[in-house]
């Protein structure tokens, strides 16, 4: 029983038990004689990018027999049928194998280096066989949320007898709908049969909102006698494979969410999955949001088509896992919902700069929030906005590199550059309790170097020099109550189309900041 909790535990947190930075594909499905592409993402440092790749195969023993790696070795078991490319532009590797067999089922790794170093990803590769299609059986694949038609012939003796479906449960057929009007609940409001006009020798089933239960063999049936027609349908309900992201500690993430216009006015949620099928909400529509991502989460508008996207910023390492996007009026994941599914990887090599989290400032006083930026962008614009958790999260601008300064903020707030040290410094003056809050920085260029600041508004004297609190990522920076702020080096934006426009282009270039034109600039 420990035993299998415990084996539970690793299937459910895969990434506790390991710190290797290597990320790919856990599970890989396919049947035999097809293909599969899996690919391998690593931090793209120059040492690693031309370091040796490989795949091998895990033996029961514990080692693991290379197949082919990035050297030009390849195994004879894969002669003529697989190959192993490197990306080093984006840090992955990709290892394609066709002709699959069922004897290709097993467990493998990808890795970086020499195949004991522990640089490297477990995979598993599943080749079941291919759907037998054998006595005239039409298969249908279709994604889980989504709609069947299952297409029913008949010959004209059976046009006015009694049309019905079936599904095969263990070994008897259970009626799931007929022509008399009955509906096995277990379909009740999402399934229909439509009889063809005269001279049309065909009915079909429609099943909305596929469930993973719905799965299985069908019969139809016109006719109840000998003479009645018979087709089997074989109905396949695929679970969305994950889309694989890899991000640094710290970063950013962005899950674009289409589910298609059919669900274009329910409502939307992401979730992580927690344990077994549970899917904890992270945001709705509805206007939840899990308190861990408070401060760092915005849902951004939905267009017309449904489609949505929601932005984490500050990636944690426990925020590592699967996710799913979907629509159902209860805002959560229920049986039947379409969805779309991400594994999220957070690799704690990270790039970004470890900065302050908080920043503490006394009523009265300044506040300085250095905020780093991808060096190789040094010519981005750079943006400071403040977070609204109303709704599904807004982040209106405030402050701008081209300097432009929100109405309510001119005087008080400024945005320095320090060109080519990586990070640029906003400073707040004048601060009121009503400046606590979350702020993000941001820039038109690098979406992953999002980062979110939360401003603590403290009791004390204004006067307070940089001190160091002890917190770990804490501090409290208050420059001279009187100290003007600089003036930008460029010169300052004076009309309102202006900012206008370089609110467009900032909601172009990062269209996965929510924020509503209303809020943007012109409203000052
Ligand atoms: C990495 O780059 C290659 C070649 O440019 C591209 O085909 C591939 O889709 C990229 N992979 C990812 C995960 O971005
Ligand atoms: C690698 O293998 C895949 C699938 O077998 C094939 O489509 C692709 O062309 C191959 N690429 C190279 C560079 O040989
Ligand atoms: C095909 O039909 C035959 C005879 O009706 C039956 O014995 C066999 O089990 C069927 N095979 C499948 C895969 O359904
Ligand atoms: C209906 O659902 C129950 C419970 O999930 C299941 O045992 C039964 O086999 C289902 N019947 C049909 C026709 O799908
Ligand atoms: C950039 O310069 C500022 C001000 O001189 C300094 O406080 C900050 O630590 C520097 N940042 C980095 C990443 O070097």
């Amino acid at each position: 029983m420990l035993l299998f909790v415990l084996t539970c535990l690793l299937a459910v947190f895969p990434a506790i038990s390991t710190k290797s930075p290597i990320f790919g594909p856990e599970e890989v499905n396919s049947v035999e004689g097809n293909s599969v592409s899996i690919t391998c993402y690593y931090p793209p440092t120059s040492v690693n990018r031309h370091t040796r790749k490989y795949w091998c195969r895990q033996g029961a023993r514990g080692g693991c027999i290379t197949l082919i790696s990035s050297e030009g070795y390849v195994s004879s078991k894969y002669a003529g049928r697989a190959n192993l490319t490197n990306f080093p532009e984006n840090g992955t590797f990709v290892v394609n194998i066709a002709q699959l067999s069922q004897d290709d089922s097993g467990r493998y790794k990808c890795g970086l280096g020499i195949n004991s170093r522990g640089l490297s990803f477990d995979v598993s590769l599943e080749v079941s066989q291919g759907p037998g299609l054998l006595n005239d059986t039409k298969v249908y694949t279709v994604d889980l949320g989504r709609t069947v038609t299952i297409n029913c012939p008949f010959k004209t003796e059976n046009a006015q007898k009694r049309k019905s479906l079936y599904k095969q449960i263990g070994l008897y057929p259970v009626l799931v709908i007929d022509s008399s009007g009955y509906v096995n609940p277990n379909y009740t409001g999402r399934i229909r049969l439509d009889i063809q006009g005269t001279g049309q020798l065909l009915f079909s089933v429609v099943i909305n909102q596929l469930r993973l239960s719905d799965a299985g063999q069908y019969l139809c049936q016109a006719g109840d006698d000998s003479n009645s027609n018979k087709k089997n349908a074989d109905l396949q309900v695929l679970k969305p494979e994950p889309e694989l992201v890899y991000e640094d500690l710290r970063g950013s993430v962005t899950f674009h969410c289409a589910l298609g216009p059919e669900v274009a006015n329910v409502a939307k949620f992401l979730c992580r999955q927690s344990s077994g099928e549970n899917c904890d909400v992270v945001v709705n529509t509805l206007g939840k949001r899990a308190p861990a991502f408070e401060g760092r989460i915005l849902l951004n508008p939905q267009d017309k088509d449904g489609s949505f996207s929601v932005v984490i910023t500050g990636l944690r390492k426990e925020d590592a896992g699967r996710y799913l996007c979907g629509a159902h009026s209860d805002g959560q994941l229920q049986e039947g919902s379409p969805i779309q599914a991400w594994q999220l990887f957070v690799n704690e090599e990270s790039t970004i700069p470890r900065s302050p989290t908080v920043v503490k400032g006394v009523a009265g006083g300044s506040v300085a929030v250095l905020c780093p930026y991808n060096r190789k962008e040094s010519k981005s614009i750079k943006y400071w906005c403040l977070w609204e958790g109303a709704q599904n999260g807004r982040c209106p601008l405030l402050v701008d590199s081209e300097g432009w300064v929100k109405a309510q903020y001119e005087g008080r707030l400024s945005l320095l550059e320090e060109p080519g040290n990586g990070t640029f410094t906003v400073i707040l003056n004048q601060l009121t309790s009503r400046d606590a809050g979350f702020y993000w920085c941001l820039t038109n260029g690098d979406t992953l170097w999002r980062t979110t600041v939360e401003i603590k508004i403290i009791e004390g004297e204004p006067n307070l020099k940089e001190t160091s609190l002890g917190g770990k990522e804490e501090f409290v920076a208050t420059t001279e109550s009187t100290t003007e702020t600089k003036e930008p080096k460029k010169a300052k934006r004076s009309s309102k189309e202006e900012a206008e426009m370089a609110y467009k282009d900032f909601l172009l270039q990062s269209s996965t900041v929510a924020a509503e034109a209303q809020d943007g600039p012109q409203e000052a």
